[in-house]
């Protein structure tokens, strides 16, 4: 196994980690092919890659909701890699926040209600997880959305739902699968800034993108390629 790069201070580390899946042929295709990686606390990643080169199947690992074959994953210095459900279910809630690309919002709730999901397993009480769900919608730019059922919004509209839902308990690190990805270039810069408030006050982000131009000075780089992750040095190859 190759060495943990810069694993002191980290918020995520992966060391040697492979995932693989079946194909319905039955063979066995290995997407991440011992990633070696690691986030800083408090640090603003971006990870790039072409169409199926494993960027959601990373973040997927990252965040606790699929275990990897191989290696280690460490979350502020913790081995999640070998927790069992109940210690897995207890960081995800407390450490990790997702934006998934395909949104995961329940059609036939409310927006309020999708966001208020964030804190089904919080102490947060009632009261306040509305006042806080209330308040990341409005961010999003969804605060005349708050009744409506999430299967009448637009594709735009539930990517800034599942964002909202994501922040609504700010997390210690962020998880964003293509946050933009719907979204015109003006909600999209909007998102992006708020990302960028959330990051200054703290906040380890990784953020998935097929739109690397706005990766800044400060952002890190990587490039998903080969079923591993390429530090990338100045502007990204589309
Ligand atoms: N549960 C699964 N079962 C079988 N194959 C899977 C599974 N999850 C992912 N894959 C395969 O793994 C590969 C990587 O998928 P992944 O979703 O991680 O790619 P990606 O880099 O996020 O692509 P995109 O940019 O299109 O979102 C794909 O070929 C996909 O079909
Ligand atoms: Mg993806």
């Amino acid at each position: 196994m190759t060495t943990p790069v810069a694993a002191e201070g980290a918020q995520l580390c992966m060391e040697g980690v492979w995932k693989g899946f079946r194909t319905p042929s039955g063979r066995r295709v290995n997407v991440l092919r011992g990633v070696d990686f690691s986030l800083a606390s408090g640090a603003f990643g971006v990870i790039t890659g072409p169409s199926g080169s494993g960027k959601t199947t990373l973040l997927m690992l990252a965040g606790l909701l699929q275990a990897p074959d191989a290696g280690r994953i460490r979350l502020e210095g913790q081995d999640v890699s070998r927790l069992d459900g109940r210690a897995l279910a207890g960081c995800r809630k407390n450490k990790v926040g997702m934006v998934f690309q395909k949104f995961h919002l329940l059609p036939h709730r409310t927006v309020l209600e999708n966001v208020g999901f964030r804190f089904r397993y919080l102490s947060t009480s009632a009261k306040e997880a509305r006042q806080l769900s209330e308040a990341a919608l409005e961010r999003v730019g969804l605060a005349d959305k708050l009744r409506q059922d999430a299967r009448l919004l637009s594709a735009g509209e539930m990517q800034r739902v599942a964002i909202a839902r994501a922040l609504a308990k700010p997390p210690a690190l962020l998880l964003a699968d293509e946050p933009t990805g719907n979204l015109d270039a003006a909600s999209a810069e909007q998102i992006i800034s708020l990302f960028r408030d959330f990051n200054r006050s703290g906040m380890s982000i990784l953020l998935v993108t097929h739109n690397p131009e706005w990766i800044a000075p400060d952002t890190r780089h990587w490039v998903m390629q080969d079923g591993q992750l390429k530090r990338s040095d100045g502007f990204p190859p589309i």
